[in-house]
């Protein structure tokens, strides 16, 4: 009966941190991991969800920034910079918020969604839109932080997938064993590589008995990995992971390979799809990047692939508050607008369908 302290004191002995590290914590980890019974029925398998939107700023990324941050301030870090597709900036300036240094970050204009943009403004991150795509953005932090007394907090600073491989070990003990697959989108595979670490960690000291298939979805629009080459202009309507160049491929490329994983791209109408899917028949609601879980398993379970019986994770990223307005939309994007009654019960008992009792 006591607080979760955050990953960084949770599981001390399994990072690489010490006494002279500085732990810069905003609670983040210990987040559910929901069994998701509609999802079951549609597929046959037994499927749970990692609810990462849960988090303090709402995605995934709280787990590697702690780490992050702690080890830049440890180094004596004034300041840190990112590029990001929203998430990743949010993230990095609450937590250097707390630490009272500085975060900059770099969006690409106009393509990040509302609230993580209110988020790193909120945090008094130094938000620069530059006028390019993501991967422009990571282009200029990596000069920057090769050439200017910054510090690089994106997922290529190998503190960070350290802190997110935490996740495994949490599904680990929850299930007591690693799932049969786990499922997560795919931006610059970071993510991907970061349990595909915790796992092989758990495997190592005997905590599980086996590797999960490691499975990781990309939108049509933005699916280097997919198709083996880079992207000269990412699309989908899923901001967080329009990327064309991922930092992390060769990385997951090797995760990919030692598990027996799969690579498959999603096209945004089957993201939407499955988005609603999950809100409305599971009770979650999660950001367009994070439902390309679901629409992968879907797909997958589809084709064949899913064994019946079998046990699943899916990870959602990143939570539906931080780019709600997908939900206003009909599939075939008309906008939905709450019915309108006057002040009067029965006006409102008809446009319900009920009859007095
Ligand atoms: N889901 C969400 C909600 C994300 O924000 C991201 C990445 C991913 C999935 C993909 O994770 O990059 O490790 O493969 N967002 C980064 C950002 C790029 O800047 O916030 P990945």
């Amino acid at each position: 009966n006591r607080q979760w302290r955050g990953v960084l004191h949770e599981y001390a002995d399994r990072l690489n941190i010490s006494d002279a590290t500085p732990i810069i914590t905003l609670g983040e980890g210990g987040t559910p991991l929901l069994p998701a019974p509609a999802l079951s029925a549609r597929t046959g398998a037994h499927v749970w969800v990692k609810f990462e939107g849960m988090n303090p700023t709402g995605s995934f990324k709280d787990r590697g920034m702690t780490m992050a941050i702690s080890k830049a301030v440890e180094h004596g870090a004034k300041a840190v910079i990112c590029a990001s597709t929203g998430n990743t900036s949010a993230s990095a300036a609450a937590y250097a918020a707390h630490a009272g240094i500085t975060a900059a970050v770099l969006v690409p204009e106009g393509k990040i969604a509302m609230g993580k943009l209110s988020q790193a403004i909120a945090h008094n991150g130094e938000l620069i839109q530059v006028q390019g795509n993501f991967d422009d953005c990571l282009d200029i932090a990596r000069d920057l932080a090769a050439n200017y007394p910054v510090h690089l907090v994106n997922s290529v600073n190998p503190d960070r997938i350290e802190g997110q491989k935490t996740a495994a070990f949490e599904v680990v003990e929850v299930l007591g064993d690693a799932p049969d697959f786990h499922i997560v989108p795919v931006g610059n595979a970071g993510n991907y590589t970061a349990y595909f670490r915790g796992y092989s960690e758990e495997l190592a000291r005997s905590a599980t008995t086996k590797l999960p298939r490691m499975f990781g979805f990309q939108a049509e629009g933005s699916a280097p990995i997919v198709h083996g080459e880079v992207v000269k202009h990412p699309e989908t309507i899923a901001s967080a992971i329009r990327i064309g160049n991922p930092a992390s491929w060769s990385l997951a490329t090797e995760a990919h390979k030692v598990s027996d994983g799969y690579f498959g791209a999603i096209s945004d109408a089957k993201i939407l799809e499955a988005q609603r899917i999950l809100s409305a028949e599971v009770g979650i609601f999660v950001e367009p990047a994070s439902a390309i879980s679901v629409a992968g398993l879907l797909e997958r379970a589809e084709a064949g692939q899913i064994p019946r019986g079998s046990t699943v994770v899916l990870t959602v990223t990143g939570h539906g508050l931080k780019d709600p307005q997908w939900a206003l939309k009909t599939a075939s994007g008309d906008d939905i607008t709450p019915q309108i009654v006057p002040v009067d019960t029965a006006e409102v008992a008809s446009v319900l369908g009920l009859a007095k009792a």
